[in-house]
């Protein structure tokens, strides 16, 4: 059975009680971070919102840090809806925004925590470093074609439920973003496919658009 977190049930332990190796671990994360891990991820890349992506990968990795109790060794993570560089609604209106800043981050980081991590996104995936699928998860079967089942540790889902692309590709508008009836159909084709790719009580954590669950 997965477990379901979300941002309405799922709240973040404070930094200040934990023990000193979780503190190095957190540490060692957020230095990467800080120390210009965008460079080493896109390599002559001026990002002139670096503020904004650095926040968004601080939020993601204390909630993961906190998800997998700061056991990150040997742990796979699914990145769904993880960003691409084009051929969707998002790379269109925001530009660089939603590139796949955190499944990039979590493997070029990987040699220093052991996590593996893999992207899905319907949009292009061509030159990314990580493992990925480009598949679009209205798609029946479409995860457990291509993973094998109890794989994953943890599923990942941020901004997807509530993507304009979501939108699009449910009823072809492109300036909204999705609506209820878009991530319900979403979360109908994946949920029973996660059943099945995801560890016996492994975690599936969806934030934004988590309305529907
Ligand atoms: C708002 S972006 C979020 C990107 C990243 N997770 C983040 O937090 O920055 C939503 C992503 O979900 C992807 N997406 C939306 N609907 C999809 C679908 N049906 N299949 C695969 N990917 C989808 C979009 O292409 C886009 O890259």
């Amino acid at each position: 059975m997965v477990r379901i977190v979300n941002s309405i049930n799922y709240f973040m332990n404070p930094f200040d009680n934990l023990s000193d190796s979780k503190k190095n671990l957190r540490n060692l994360i957020f230095e990467e971070i800080d120390n210009g891990c965008l460079k080493s991820v896109s390599e002559n890349y001026v990002f002139p919102e670096k503020g904004f992506i650095v926040s968004s990968l601080n939020k993601k990795w204390k909630l993961v840090l906190d998800i997998l109790d700061y056991e990150l060794n040997g742990k796979i993570i699914l990145d769904l809806g993880c960003g691409c560089n084009s051929g969707n609604v998002e790379s269109s209106r925001y530009p660089n925004e939603y590139e796949p800043w955190f499944s990039r981050f979590v493997h070029n980081t990987c040699d220093k925590t052991g996590l593996k991590i893999y992207g899905v996104d319907v949009g292009d995936l061509s030159g990314e470093n990580f493992p990925f699928l480009r598949v679009n998860l209205l798609k029946e079967n479409c995860l457990i074609d291509y993973f094998s089942k109890n794989y994953f540790d943890l599923v990942l889902a941020f901004k997807l439920f509530n993507s304009p692309e979501l939108e699009f590709r449910v009823t072809g508008n492109n300036y909204l973003n999705a609506t209820r009836n878009s991530a319900e159909k979403l979360k109908e084709n994946i949920l029973p496919q996660l059943e099945q790719i995801v560890k016996h009580n492994g975690i599936f954590c969806c934030i934004g658009g988590d309305l529907c669950f």
